[in-house]
């Protein structure tokens, strides 16, 4: 099995450059917003985005010089703080008390304080970028700020009507999750200066990824290995994802409307989050979203085709492998 850190290997330097330019440049005025800060910053996950960045400009670099340029680490920071911002937002909307095992920031210091940080973070990873007075790199990845946004208010909305159509899931997690990931490895190749062409094939290749990472993410949801989140949190919060909406889509109109009143039930009765977890584990739900997560990686790998090979390039197929495998 292919783990991050091979996956990694061909640019740890690069990383660790990276992690001294975040610490170097977000620190914040005022101890409990710092203390803030350092929580956050010290549990920032996988740091999926930013290795993409970064792949993403060495494989587009005219030369290895070219990806060391301090642009990289700018596009790498902006894309990382955005994420780093969403989720704590995500926690208050979801009322989650924990995140990557260890207490939310909303549980430790409340909601409006969690509110307050997120926006600190993203007002001066903004002030950051505009202050190094790279525009371009700016202006690229602020659409993602407003899609992540639109994806979460189209999530809600379906949640609370408990409908979803194809439409809406691929919408929804297109702009909530893939619009920041096809940002991250377009921002990388245009860092390093890339042809508008190669920019746009990195796009399409970061969208592909990212449809198939928030896939896997639904997927696990239902699955019972640990992962860090609380289990079955999606049918909780009355979330259709793919893997029960393939079960839907197959069945009768009268079968439909028990699942649904069940998946109504979900939120305050264990028992119903039982029932339909089983119910997708054994009608094919499971097997049928991730034969079209594959399709996405499968789709994502053949983009790379236009590139020769590299280490780079192979780092980013061994990146779509292990987002097919990966359990947590
Ligand atoms: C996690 O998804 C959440 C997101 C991918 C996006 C959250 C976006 C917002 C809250 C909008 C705010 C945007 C900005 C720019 C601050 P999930 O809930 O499916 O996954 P989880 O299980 O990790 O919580
Ligand atoms: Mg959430």
């Amino acid at each position: 099995m292919i783990t991050l850190d091979d996956i990694r290997k061909p640019v740890t330097g690069r990383i660790e450059a990276f992690d001294r330019f975040v610490d170097s440049r977000f620190c914040a005025d005022g101890k409990l917003m710092d203390s803030m800060l350092r929580y956050a910053l010290s549990s920032r996950g996988k740091g999926i985005r930013p290795l993409l960045v970064i792949l993403s400009a060495s494989l587009n670099a005219r030369n290895e010089a070219g990806a060391d340029s301090p642009r990289v680490n700018l596009a790498a920071m902006l894309v990382e703080m955005i994420h780093v911002a969403s989720l704590i937002h995500d926690d208050v909307i979801d009322e989650a008390d924990t995140r990557r095992g260890a207490p939310s920031v909303n549980a430790i210091w409340q909601s409006h304080k969690a509110v307050l940080l997120g926006d600190y973070i993203l007002a001066r990873n903004v002030g950051i970028g505009l202050e190094s007075g790279q525009f371009d790199l700016v202006t690229h990845i602020c659409g993602a700020m407003a899609a992540l946004c639109e994806g979460e208010v189209l999530q809600d909305e379906c949640a609370a009507k408990h409908t979803m159509t194809r439409k809406d899931y691929f919408d929804i997690i297109r702009r909530k999750t893939a619009s920041l990931i096809s940002v991250s490895v377009s921002a990388g190749a245009l860092a390093v200066n890339a042809a508008s062409d190669a920019v746009e094939r990195m796009h399409r290749f970061g969208e592909a990824v990212g449809m198939a990472f928030q896939i896997q993410d639904d997927i696990l949801d239902y699955s019972s290995v640990k992962t860090g989140k609380p289990r079955n949190n999606d049918l909780r919060e009355g979330k259709i994802t793919l893997p029960l909406l393939c079960v839907l889509e197959r069945v009768d109109e009268k079968r439909r409307r028990e699942l649904v009143e069940r998946l109504e039930k979900c939120a305050t009765e264990d028992e119903s989050v039982e029932y339909l977890r089983c119910i997708v584990a054994n009608e094919g739900g499971l097997q049928k979203a991730a034969q079209i997560m594959h399709d996405y990686l499968d789709e994502a790998v053949s983009l790379l085709d236009a590139y020769p090979p590299s280490e780079y390039k192979q780092a980013l197929v061994n990146l779509c492998a292990f987002i097919g495998e990966r359990d947590r």
